[in-house]
């Protein structure tokens, strides 16, 4: 079976394993144990979805004299040492010089636990495993202590045939018919109107419910049994621009930590592309203050770095709302006739069609607004608000807090990865817009002209109290925007087995 493989995954699996086997050597020894090291395991992870087995693989490699194998002398393990040809082959150019790996040959209780082989029960698959209970834990806790949870609160997820998060949102006094349940299979969908939970099931993919509901949620638990796709970016782009989130809110997002396609590694990568965006910098990761992955190169290490952050990267820029899926239509009319015109002739001719270029874009417009059309008497306190009714237009939602995980699980298991925010929408700020002096204007059917010959007209208390509440919105936001992808913001993830 092993001989089989193309030649250039074998390759990849022997890189790998000498790679792995010269990191994890302890001083002294020229090989590892295969078990004690972890190397069977991180093998297993690192080739899951080819689904390689290190024991084939490293037989093969011995028949081919690359490797030496030798029983443990105390327990079921091997020792795997490199043969001087087999060093010679290998391409040993992405080795990172320290050990990654500390082992002593003891295997504790505690790692023995977590060393849990998941079974399968049935013909589907089973989510009943630590890992997976340990994160639903968390979840339930994030829920809870950053929702005021009650029998009404909406939650829309995923729950698989064996619907195991239910016992927990019962717990919490949630009503089964606010529990929304998307499931796309139809045996798992069956599987789950035959046990009448009471609660709302949808036979349908994530993408085209959140494209036709008009619910509100006050969560939404994307528990994936994937990685990094387009649909889960179309997903979560519905979700922040059709504004299905209600104003003080829970996102969760699972991903696998499967190897993905070079094309698909782009969608974690996109976000770390753009370098030096202008002012509203919130609107890009800046390398030179965020944290960043340590260095962003092709390899499978860094892949690692790349994946952690890209997966929150990603949906903090699509939490900026609008602007970071389109040209924010209200800043355009915000403008004068003339610079409008020049700016849809620029946008058309550069023809945007990744979200870090809209959001370029927007923040452009934004910055062009205050300096270039604040200079042309108009009060500036006017272009503070233009600004704020653009930022309104976007719809964005903003981190509270986060709580950023990753699950490691044995090599069949899944180990995935765990994103949750507590979201707001900060209505609070945009409330001036409301003030009927202004709703016009907010609701871009007035333009700076006419407000402004209005705002001259006002009297001078009342001008006064709303230049209070627009400098109070304005200084709030701009703040918010400003934390908006600072590392010191962007916690580390914790490790869980
Ligand atoms: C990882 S499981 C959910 C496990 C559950 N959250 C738990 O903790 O037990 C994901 C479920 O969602 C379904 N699913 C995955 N992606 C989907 C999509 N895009 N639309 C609809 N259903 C999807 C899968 O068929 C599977 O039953």
């Amino acid at each position: 079976m092993v001989d089989t493989i193309p030649s250039e995954l074998y390759q990849r699996a022997k890189d790998w394993t000498f790679q792995e086997i010269i990191a994890r050597r302890l001083p002294g020894k020229d090989g590892i144990p295969a078990r004690v090291s972890k190397f069977n395991r991180d093998f297993r992870l690192a080739f899951r979805l080819e689904g390689l087995d290190p024991v084939a693989i490293t037989a093969r490699m011995k028949s081919e004299g690359l490797l030496r194998i030798h029983p443990a002398k105390h327990r079921a393990d091997v020792w795997l040492f490199p043969t001087q040809i087999g060093l010679d082959c290998a391409n040993l150019e992405d080795l990172v010089g320290e050990q990654k790996q500390e082992f002593d040959g003891e295997e504790s209780s505690e790692d023995k636990r977590k060393n849990y082989t998941h079974k399968t029960e049935s013909r589907f698959p089973n989510y009943d495993y630590p890992a997976k209970n340990s994160w639903r834990e968390n979840w339930i806790r994030f829920l809870g202590s950053n929702l005021s949870v009650g029998p009404n609160t909406r939650i829309l997820t995923f729950l698989a045939p064996q619907a195991l998060e239910l016992p927990q949102y019962d717990s919490l006094g949630i009503r089964r018919e606010n529990i929304v349940c998307v499931e796309r299979d139809r045996e798992y969908f069956a599987t789950l109107e035959d046990k009448q939970l009471g609660v709302d099931l949808h036979n349908t993919e994530m993408s085209d419910f959140l494209q036709k509901t008009d619910c509100r949620f006050d969560a939404i638990l994307l528990d994936y049994d994937g990685g990094i796709s387009e649909d889960v970016i179309k997903t979560l782009e519905l979700i922040v621009d059709r504004g299905l989130l209600r104003d003080q809110s829970v996102l969760g997002l699972n991903l696998f930590d499967r190897r993905e396609s070079e094309e698909r590694k782009m969608l974690y990568l996109e976000p770390f592309l753009e370098q030096g965006m202008p002012g509203y910098h919130s609107a890009g990761v800046n390398p030179a203050r965020d944290i960043l992955p340590p260095t962003i190169t092709a390899s499978q290490r860094d892949m690692n770095g790349i994946r952690d952050y890209g997966i929150t990267a990603v949906v903090l820029k699509l939490l900026l709302g609008k602007d970071a899926t389109r040209i924010n239509q209200r800043m355009l009319q915000h403008l004068p006739w003339k610079e409008r015109e020049s700016w849809k002739a620029y946008i058309a001719s550069e023809a945007p069609k990744r979200y870090v270029d809209f959001i370029r874009i927007n923040d452009e417009l934004r910055e062009y607004l205050q300096v270039e059309t604040g200079s042309q008497c108009v009060d500036p306190m006017l272009m503070k608000l233009a600004v704020l009714s653009s930022l309104e237009a976007s719809r964005p939602y903003f981190v509270t807090k986060q709580f950023r995980s990753q699950y490691l699980t044995e090599a069949k298991n899944n180990g995935f990865y765990s994103d949750f925010f507590a979201l707001d929408t900060r209505r609070e700020d945009f409330r001036v817009l409301d003030h009927r002096l202004l709703t016009r204007f907010a609701r871009g059917q007035e333009d700076l002209c006419n407000l402004s010959r209005k705002w001259k007209r006002t009297n001078s208390r009342t001008r006064k109290r709303i230049s209070h509440q627009i400098r109070g919105g304005y200084d709030d936001l701009m703040l918010a925007y400003d934390g908006f992808f600072v590392g010191e913001h962007i916690p580390e993830r914790a490790r869980i087995l």
